[in-house]
């Protein structure tokens, strides 16, 4: 069943683990996602960027494409359905088309602004018992044409926005989308640290799971973290998958070619990554 992310997540929090979030670009994903949980009796978080839902024929299509493959493939774990770095009129549409969990993302706006839209959301949101994401201080890297700076986050804004009644939280504290160059500094503890002790104990958001060596993953866990964003490391395994199954000739290239079999190694990657980080994050056996 969809549920919205606010009752795992509260979950997590106090057991000390994270739910992943796997971000979806198309039936296939979807269903190795959904798959590899529920192998793992994990509760677990599919994410859309505005990007991905426009590229799957609308939010509408991804709501009814996920509800009814839910429902077929007899899943039996917590999914909810989560906006990705949200605009406002994105988070309208989603709350609209029937998506269980939004992430406003303000975090690009004055503060001032990001509360007050926030508020709103939150407002509309909750009204229709979808749980709502917020951010401050933006997250590296690029994500679907999205470019943050990779600041970190102020505990006194965390603070702020926390009280306007969000769900969870996504702060900024050095991580980034995408795959971290060589000489990235890590992660900040000492700010998440102060975030975790400002917030009053709501569930906090690692984005840019990808790459991020387990020892801080485990740290964040410890201070606080409970849903961990990961999207780059499927798109890789998935590419790489494929790109070996067309190099070996597999694709009978000419001759035409069945897409269920070339899609089929990027399918199990992805649920082979699903389960990896399941286990790390310690989501396993918590549905
Ligand atoms: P990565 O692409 O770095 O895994 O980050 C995913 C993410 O944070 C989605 O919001």
């Amino acid at each position: 069943m969809l549920v919205n992310a606010a009752e795992m997540l509260k979950k997590a929090r106090a057991g000390k683990y994270a739910i992943g979030q796997f971000n979806i670009n198309n039936l296939e994903w979807t269903k190795a996602i959904l798959l590899a949980a529920e192998e793992l009796k994990s509760p677990v978080i599919l994410g859309v960027s505005e990007g991905a839902g426009k590229y799957m024929g609308g939010f509408k299509t991804v709501t009814a494409m996920v509800k009814a493959m839910d429902e077929e493939l007899k899943i039996t774990v917590p999914v909810a359905l989560h906006l990705d770095h949200g605009s406002y009129d994105g988070c309208v549409a989603c709350i609209e088309a029937g998506f269980t969990s939004v992430m406003y993302d303000g975090s690009h706006s004055p503060i001032e602004e990001n509360l007050a839209k926030t508020r709103e959301i939150i407002a509309l949101a909750h009204k229709h018992g979808v749980s709502v994401e917020a951010e401050v201080g933006s997250i590296g890297g690029e994500e679907d044409g999205v470019v943050g700076t990779g600041e970190i986050a102020d505990a006194g804004e965390c603070k702020l926005i926390a009280e306007t009644g969000i769900d969870f939280l996504a702060a900024g504290i050095g991580n980034i989308h995408g795959v971290y160059p060589e000489n990235w500094k890590g992660l900040d503890f000492d700010a998440l640290e102060a975030i975790s002790k400002s917030t009053g104990g709501i569930p906090l958001v690692l984005h840019g799971g990808t790459g991020i060596p387990e020892d801080m993953i485990k740290k964040s866990i410890s201070l606080g973290v409970s849903k961990i964003n990961v999207n780059t490391e499927c798109q890789l395994v998935f590419a790489a998958a494929t790109r070996k199954y067309i190099e070996e000739g597999k694709d009978k290239q000419g001759k035409g070619f069945d897409p269920r079999k070339l899609l089929a190694p990027g399918f199990e990657a992805i649920k082979e990554t699903v389960r990896e980080k399941t286990r790390l994050f310690g989501g396993n056996d918590k549905a």
